[in-house]
């Protein structure tokens, strides 16, 4: 099992892109298995969670080539075959691995199917709840046994059904769930619709639009008519700025750093980091300079003494997947942080509010847990510690940009679970703990199939 040995930096000086947005891959996979052509997909995240949802693709019927592939992890761009909305059964049930975002969209996809498929992951999750799902896609007509040791968990048995069309009010705030009624409302007769509770990422409906279905907002209800059949297109996914906040906390926090990330989605349901950030003290701008739906651009931040913040109630679901970054970040800022109304977080690849919190105690930080969150009082000198993964990708990559601000050596453990997410992770904080002249090259080679 692999680990990363992380000791201080004195210095960041950097310009790079991170890989493709994982939300974004898992449902370019979907829609490009779903549309009436072929679709060229560049920039897809070749991680474990993605490649799953692509192999689930094809399983259905949807059938892919590689054009570039990043070597030993999986596609970058890739050609997709679409069945125009008409699946097949799979021949074996469906390995979503580690992705609560595959499994969740997927079931909303196969809910309405005229054959039956079961969904299967690993032990983490085989432990999330899957009723937030199972709920409203049962009131559309679907039938899903949750056949896990832990009632309501996966796997998942989707038999056939015939779908309608609802009205659901999403008692949680997630864009898994919103998407996954979506999904299955496509293939109900009729108009289905969802209401948020607050707002949450929005790139299915963002997506969908570029597949030419057409999705109605009003407020915090989105709707969608059924039977309209995805139109190929192609579609370059952005740098993902959940990869990107590693990095932009690791700079925000030291005095004279400069970083450039470039290429990012700058999507507004997911830039919440970059206000905590700004707050926090750190000199950051964002240029927008494309779109193709999602707005795509370069980050730029200089290192700035950093103080504590209180996150916004309405900021938590846009910043959900940074909150074990930004609570490294608060550990190293002058004075307090109260992240509160994130109990979301104990429902994530592990208890993100847990594993942070002992994390951050066993580097010397000082922190309050609470149910729904945590209050960090920060500015204590960190010391390196042995930080165990618990096999959380995030958790993993946050301790790592602990250990570059910790007094002695940290070493964070089971670290091959960051390939759910960030592959190449591992090369660019090499990069950056061996302060790299070559910064600005630090883009991860990918090797041509075609
Ligand atoms: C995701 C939504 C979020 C996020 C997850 C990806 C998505 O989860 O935490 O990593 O792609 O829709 P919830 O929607 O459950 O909050």
């Amino acid at each position: 099992m692999s680990e990363f040995r992380v000791t201080a930096i004195s210095k960041l000086h950097a310009e790079f892109s991170v890989p493709g947005d994982k939300s974004m891959s898992h449902r370019a996979a979907i829609l490009g298995g779903l549309s009436n052509g072929t679709c060229t997909i560049r920039n897809f995240l070749p991680s474990e969670d993605c490649v799953n949802t692509l192999n689930a693709m094809k399983a259905l019927g949807a059938t892919y080539e590689v054009l570039d592939e990043l070597p030993g992890y999986g596609p970058v761009n890739l050609r997709i075959h679409g069945q125009s909305m008409k699946l097949s059964a799979p021949a074996a049930p469906i390995d979503c691995g580690n992705a609560g975002t595959g499994m969740r969209l997927l079931a909303g996809l196969l809910a309405g199917q005229e054959f039956s498929t079961e969904l299967f992951g690993d032990a983490s999750l085989s432990s999330r709840p899957m009723g937030r799902v199972t709920v409203p896609l049962g009131q559309m007509g679907a039938n899903i046994e949750t056949l896990g040791e832990k009632p309501g968990c996966a796997p998942l048995l989707i038999h056939a059904a015939k779908l309608s069309p609802i009205t659901y009010d999403m008692p949680v705030a997630s864009a898994q769930v919103k998407s996954a009624v979506l999904l299955a409302g496509m293939f109900a007769e009729g108009t289905t619709t969802v209401i948020q509770p607050a707002e949450t990422r929005d790139h299915t409906e963002q997506m969908l639009a570029s597949f030419h279905v057409a999705t109605r907002r009003d407020g915090n209800l989105i709707s969608i008519d059924g039977g309209q059949v995805p139109q190929a297109c192609d579609f370059t996914v952005p740098g993902d700025i959940s990869s990107a906040a590693f990095w932009l906390v690791a700079a925000a926090a030291l005095p004279g750093s400069y970083l450039l990330i470039k290429d990012v989605g700058l999507n507004p349901t997911r830039t919440a980091i970059l206000k905590v950030l700004s707050r926090m003290g750190a000199h950051m701008s964002e240029i927008v300079h494309s779109s193709n739906g999602e707005p795509i651009g370069n980050i730029k931040i200089q290192g700035a003494p950093l103080t504590g913040t209180t996150i916004l109630i309405d900021e938590v679901p846009n910043l959900i997947d940074e909150i074990p970054v930004i609570a490294v970040a608060a550990a190293l800022a002058q004075g307090r942080t109260i992240i509160r109304n994130a109990k979301e977080l104990r429902v994530k690849e592990t208890d993100r509010i847990t594993t942070v919190v002992n994390g951050l105690r066993a580097m010397g930080a000082e922190v309050e847990e609470f149910e729904d969150g945590m209050e960090i009082t920060g500015g204590k000198p960190l010391h390196g510690a042995t930080i165990e993964s618990c096999g959380d990708h995030r958790i993993a990559m946050a301790f790592a940009i602990a250990g570059l601000f910790a007094e002695g050596e940290t070493i964070i453990q089971n670290t091959d679970c960051v390939n759910t997410s960030y592959p190449g992770f591992a090369h660019h904080l090499d990069a950056i703990l061996h302060e790299r002249p070559d910064a600005a090259d630090f883009s991860l080679p990918t090797v041509s199939k075609a």
